[in-house]
């Protein structure tokens, strides 16, 4: 069974795209054949694997558009035991051009209907906006929205909105669209402010906050300028441990074994 979740976050700079790919990283060493999918033109998840967006021919942007099919343009790192559909700034231009299209807001999905069979998780990277791009975001979450959520000041802000977002794609589009959990990223453990946060933002999702915080941490920013995730460039880092902890929640709560699970908390 092939599990799809999109993170999704219209604030800018949360940590969705390296939630996306450090989690994806971990999936992938607890041995689920992951996809990533690049939903932004600003292509972050490309570049954080080492990919030059500008080198791509075709993407997320000729795939959105109908002019290619999904499965040829998917790239794969066996060292990461990742798969990629790239984005490009092209994609930009899609905004404007599925205005006029038509199912324009199931393009991704059905785009991605006919490789599912082939990956166990499909993580989707969306842009920090709630346009046309992230709603086909919205749309393939089968199994759910992940959203990650910055241990900062305002942490909450905008998430009303995200809510309402969700609400009328439920209503219009896709009734079975779910919260899957809340990621809390960025976390300090020396601040007052952030444990505040992770309080506050429980308080407003109730059980539906993943356990393991992201903590703020240089490595996990560096190891996009090696094109790698964090599992390979510092597997022992607390932030490398933070990924493996929610991948591993992520498992267990999708009721998928993972034997180190038990030994390592
Ligand atoms: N836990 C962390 N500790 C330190 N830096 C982090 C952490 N998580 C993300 N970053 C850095 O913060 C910046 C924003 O993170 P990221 O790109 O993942 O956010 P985003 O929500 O995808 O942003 P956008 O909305 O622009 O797509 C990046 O430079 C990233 O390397
Ligand atoms: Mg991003």
């Amino acid at each position: 069974m092939t599990r799809v979740y999109t993170l999704v976050n219209q604030k800018g700079g949360v940590g969705k795209t390296t939630s996306a790919i450090n989690l994806g990283a971990y999936l992938g060493v607890y041995g689920q054949r992951v996809l990533l999918v690049d939903l932004d033109p600003q292509a972050n998840a490309t570049s954080c694997l080492g990919i030059d967006k500008r080198s791509v021919r075709t993407g997320m942007y000729e795939v959105l558009i109908g002019a290619a099919p999904a499965s040829p343009h998917i790239l794969h790192n066996p060292r990461y035991k990742l798969s990629l559909l790239p984005s490009s700034p092209a994609l930009a231009g899609a905004e404007v051009e599925l205005i006029e299209v038509e199912h324009r807001e199931t393009r991704l999905r059905d785009a991605l209907a006919p490789v599912m069979d082939r990956y166990d998780y499909i993580l989707i990277d969306c842009p920090p906006s709630l346009n046309i791009l992230t709603v086909n975001g919205l749309v393939s979450a089968l199994n759910g929205v992940l959203v990650p959520v910055q241990c900062e000041y305002l942490a909450l802000e905008g998430l009303g909105q995200l809510t309402q977002t969700i609400q009328r794609v439920q209503k219009s589009l896709y009734r079975d669209l779910k919260l899957r959990g809340v990621i809390l990223t960025m976390y300090d453990s020396r601040t007052r402010l952030s444990s505040d946060v992770v309080a506050e933002v429980r308080k407003y999702f109730p059980g539906q906050v993943f356990d393991s915080l992201i903590p703020r941490s240089v490595r996990l920013a560096e190891a996009p300028s090696y094109g790698q995730p964090i599992s390979t460039y510092a597997p022992e880092s607390h932030a490398a441990q933070a990924y493996d902890a929610l991948a591993r929640e992520v498992l267990v709560q999708d009721g998928i074994p993972t034997p180190a699970f038990e030994t390592t908390r």
